[in-house]
């Protein structure tokens, strides 16, 4: 199953991604996460991203492009995959498409999760995001607080504000998303693929409610299929 999480900065892609990973067996792929981790690396694509980034800008087509075709190819996408911030443009799912279509693939699912703007402030600027980029568990210091504060529950890392999360540059990032991304609703509208959700509620409810749209799959049978 190849699915695609829609949904403005502090939507809920990450947090229902991870869940879903669980669920279906198949690997997400989050264009925001393998940023952050360039940039951690100190690589040059990593130093020219991180402006963009600080900015709430979206970072150049080409680069993000790349970066998913890549990753697509790994064998662990054959079984599908969940896209988590990509695509963010028109042209991005326009390459999307290009490259699916020449594995002999294609996007199965849309899910656009809809959250309205304050509450996604609200949610962003209290939000704390695990050190530990094998884990990455997301946290809430109201909504979903770790049990001891500054410490991620599953891995047992640090917890730190990404440098993203400040309430200016999260207003960016919510222009951004409105005037480059949410075209893209119509986009995949046309191809009958988008089934828009409501994001609020508990985490579970969304979650429910996603894998209502996606059907049961998961791993069942022990011949793999
Ligand atoms: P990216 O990392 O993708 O950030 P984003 O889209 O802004 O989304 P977030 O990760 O902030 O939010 P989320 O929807 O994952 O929410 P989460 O589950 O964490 O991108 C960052 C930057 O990288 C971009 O600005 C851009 O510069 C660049 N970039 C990335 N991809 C790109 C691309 N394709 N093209 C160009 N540039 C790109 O939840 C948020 C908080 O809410 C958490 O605290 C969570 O605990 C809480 N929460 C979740 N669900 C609920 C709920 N139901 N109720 C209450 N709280 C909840
Ligand atoms: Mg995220």
């Amino acid at each position: 199953m190849n699915l695609i999480l829609l949904g403005g900065p502090g939507a809920g892609k990450g947090t229902q991604a991870k869940k879903l990973i669980d669920k279906y067996q198949i690997p997400q792929i989050s264009t925001g996460d393998i940023l952050r981790a360039a940039v951690k690396e100190g690589t040059e694509m990593g130093r020219k991203a991180k402006e963009f980034m600080d900015a709430g800008k979206l970072v150049p087509d080409e680069v993000v492009i790349g970066i998913v075709e890549d990753r697509l190819k790994q064998p662990d996408c054959t079984k599908g995959f969940i896209l988590d911030g990509f695509p963010r443009t028109v042209p991005q799912a326009q390459a999307l498409d290009g490259a699916l279509a020449k594995m002999g693939s294609r996007i199965d699912h849309v899910v656009s999760i809809d959250v309205d703007e304050e509450a996604l402030v609200t949610r962003l600027t209290g939000r704390r995001t695990c050190k530990n980029a094998a884990c990455g568990q997301m946290f809430h210091v109201k909504f979903t607080p770790p049990k001891k504060e500054g410490v991620c529950d599953k891995c047992g890392s640090e917890l730190y504000l990404r440098d993203d999360d400040n309430e200016t540059t999260v207003r960016s990032r919510l222009t951004t998303y409105n005037q480059a991304t949410a075209p893209l609703i119509g986009y995949y509208a046309a191809k009958a693929l988008v089934r828009p959700i409501a994001g609020v509620g508990s985490i579970d409810d969304i979650f429910n409610k996603i894998v209502g749209i996606l059907g049961g799959g998961g791993h069942t049978c022990a011949c793999g299929r």
